[in-house]
């Protein structure tokens, strides 16, 4: 039991789910996520020292932060997040003052629905409110995007952070990352539900796989950029690609494909969403996954066989991977009517084939950043 009173504000993030437009976002893309409900809640109360103190709901551990040494708590096991978005912040110029945290994270983690994420911008947020400074959802993202990459080593894009700090009630958010244009597209599913799959495969070596896909996608767009005019990969047309197939090392040639076949996908799904062919979205999500496992290979046998065995249920109209891959969560759309009946399909068949069970959630999508002052 939270004891609310004890503290000022109730700060919240929330996670995320993307749609589609995956691994595209760190290539100047579109990409399509949606906050959910999963959130990470922040009470927070000033304490007049310098340090931040840390606790969670979910575990039993205490952690006390220097304000003056956040540098300093890389390698803390828990806590760090909140460590390299204090550290962040300061560094951006803001003002970090002592105060106790207590954390209640329902974000599942390791489930590629961004617990992180939802841990740095309601931590910068629970930050900037006790200091009395206004709430600017996009700073907070681009800072918690940066404690992601500097402090916590993953090379990230910012559709998570944006996400997760800007997201709004019953929307998708069709997010241009080469410039941050967002465009917030009703979530109508008409007679579909967007049902979310955990693996439950945890997605060990995340972090380096990441990283690679990365510096691929940046190795392919240099080579590139010696014979076109591009900025990003983003801005690569199919046909200029074919032109230049034989200058990719192959690897690198399948990273790009994939990027440049994405952005269509992603420029298909939102007229799809708008027109309400569901269908054809389910269909976009499906060559979504394909490329994600055979061009981009970042799925894996858990990831696969979940997928597939949504694909193979009558009802479902498509279902792919979602988020960093490697693990965690797929995103189907299926008959609002036979959810039941494709709950229990997919748990069988992927429980026969991997011997691990998923769990399915019926997370709603919801706010970005929430502020709610506890005591007046
Ligand atoms: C992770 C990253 C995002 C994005 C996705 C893949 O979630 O944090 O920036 O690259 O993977 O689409």
């Amino acid at each position: 039991m939270i004891n609310e009173k004890l503290y000022d504000y109730v700060i919240t993030a929330a996670g995320r789910v993307n749609l589609i437009g995956e691994h595209i976002d760190y290539c100047g893309g579109k990409v399509f996520p949606a906050a959910l409900s999963f959130r990470n809640a922040v009470y927070v109360r000033a304490n007049g020292t310098d340090k931040i103190n840390l606790s969670w709901t979910t575990l039993p551990d205490k952690v006390s932060l220097n304000i003056n040494q956040l540098q300093n708590y890389k390698n803390l096991k828990y806590g760090n997040y909140q460590a390299g978005s204090a550290y962040l912040w300061q560094r951006a110029g803001h003002k970090v003052i002592g105060c106790d945290m207590l954390h209640d994270c329902t974000v599942p983690f390791g489930s590629g629905l961004s617990s992180s994420a939802a841990i740095e911008v309601s931590t910068i947020a629970a930050l900037a409110t006790i200091a009395g400074e206004k709430i600017n959802p996009v700073e907070i993202a681009l800072i918690a995007q940066k404690a992601e990459r500097e402090y916590a080593g993953v090379n990230c894009g910012i559709m998570d952070q944006y996400a997760s700090a800007c997201g709004k009630k019953d929307c998708a958010m069709l997010l241009d990352c080469s410039n941050l244009n967002c465009k917030y597209v009703p979530l109508n599913l008409k007679e579909y539900s967007l049902i979310i799959t955990n693996s439950n495969k945890p997605h060990d070596l995340i972090e380096s796989k990441y990283n690679e896909r990365r510096a691929e996608t940046e190795e392919g767009l240099a080579i590139l950029k010696k014979h076109l005019k591009i900025n990003c990969l983003a801005e690569l047309s199919k046909t200029h690609l074919e032109k230049h197939k034989n200058i990719l090392p192959s690897t690198i040639y399948n990273r790009v494909k994939h990027v440049v076949e994405e952005c269509e996908r992603v420029a298909l799904a939102e007229k799809a969403m708008e027109s309400g062919d569901i269908i054809l979205l389910g269909k976009l999500l499906n060559a979504s996954h394909k490329s994600l496992k055979e061009l981009y290979e970042v799925t894996g046998y858990e990831l696969d066989s979940l997928a597939y065995a949504a694909q193979n249920h009558p009802s479902c109209v498509g279902s792919r991977m979602t988020g960093g891959g490697f693990g965690g969560c797929t995103v189907s759309l299926v008959k609002s009517t036979d959810v039941e009946n494709f709950k229990n399909y997919v748990k069988n068949e992927y429980n026969k084939a991997t011997g691990y069970n998923a769990d399915f959630y019926d997370a709603s999508v919801a706010e970005g950043i929430t502020v709610t002052r506890i005591n007046k």
